[in-house]
């Protein structure tokens, strides 16, 4: 059995899966693979394992005749086309659970940042302009005050739900799931954009999230809002945002994922009420390296004819 990787994990993937197969190629070039290299990548392999920035589509599973295992080395599963993937009969494996808590923490700094403005706070000390205290310069969110609004109640939602208790926040959600015991009330979206001081997405990309953020659910929201994306980029119209942000100087976002990663739209990291890192939400060490550990365990697996342990269910 033949078994190709991607990218270089945080583990050494190649010399770990090596006893289990008859050749493991790693096609580490410093980039995601283009869709020819991925092409011809997959080609000869039975059990591959993949990032997120490399899509699954069917024209590249139409090169993949002998593709039995597919891990990707994310949670989300959008890159991938599972209605294909189901009608091949290859498994796929993905990584949730370990990247929960550092998501959460993300979501959190994202927060506290945005809600602080801590982004246009630290270039007025840079650009020279601080002298001295001053008592209205740049007044934020009294978080103990406020209303956090979150988008999809899952593991990340939750996590992030938690923490809130300790910020004294009062806490509403949106979720389409069902979900029990969890903190915080249950309210519609266009309630949730109304009542919201701080809204955090952590909804899947699906058919039915994409743009669920747009001009309009956008100018729904208080106009010093502050908006945390830590899902997918697609989630929210980017080019709406971008206008939105201009008209409202007193909204600020926090946004680890974009639209049309890697690309961002234009102006929007020019803007001052707009804090953006680059899709880095589940990297702590342990969380990559987990995953990393779950790609690889569930290969070997695989392999031996074992049970998956974490196959998502197609
Ligand atoms: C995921 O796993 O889906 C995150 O976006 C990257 O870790």
């Amino acid at each position: 059995m033949r078994c190709g990787v991607t990218r270089q994990l945080p583990l050494d993937a190649k010399s770990l899966l090596a006893p289990y197969f008859d050749s493991v190629e790693l096609y580490e070039k410093g980039r995601p693979l283009t869709q020819e290299e991925l092409s011809h990548a997959i080609s000869d392999k039975e059990v591959f394992i993949c990032q997120l920035t490399e899509p699954i589509t069917q024209n590249i599973l139409e090169h993949a005749n002998r593709l039995r295992f597919l891990a990707t080395f994310s949670t989300g599963v959008d890159h991938l086309d599972l209605k294909a993937l189901k009608q091949r009969g290859i498994k796929v494996s993905h990584t949730p659970g370990v990247l929960t808590e550092a998501t959460a923490n993300l979501a959190w700094a994202l927060i506290l940042s945005c809600s602080r403005k801590l982004m246009p706070a630290q270039r007025y000390l840079q650009d020279g302009k601080f002298n001295g205290f001053l008592p209205s310069l740049f007044l934020g969110l009294a978080l103990e005050q406020s209303t956090l609004g979150i988008v999809g109640m899952g593991k990340i939602g939750q996590a992030v739900a938690h923490r809130a208790r300790a910020f004294g926040m009062k806490v509403i959600y949106f979720t389409r799931s069902s979900v029990e015991g969890v903190e915080g009330v249950s309210v519609s979206f266009e309630e949730l954009l109304e009542k919201s001081d701080v809204i955090s997405i952590h909804c899947p990309l699906t058919p039915h999230t994409k743009h669920l953020f747009n001009s309009k659910a956008l100018s729904l929201m208080k106009s010093d809002a502050v908006l945390i994306n830590t899902a997918r980029g697609p989630i929210v119209n980017e080019e709406g945002l971008v206008e939105h942000l201009k008209r409202n100087p007193n909204c600020f976002v926090g946004l680890d994922v974009f639209e049309n990663e890697p690309k961002v739209a234009p102006g929007l990291l020019e803007l001052p009420n707009a804090l953006c890192v680059p899709h880095i939400g589940s990297a702590s060490r342990w969380a990559r390296e987990q995953m990393a550990r779950i790609c690889i365990e569930d290969a070997m697996r695989f392999a031996r004819g074992e049970k998956l342990q974490y196959e998502y269910s197609l």
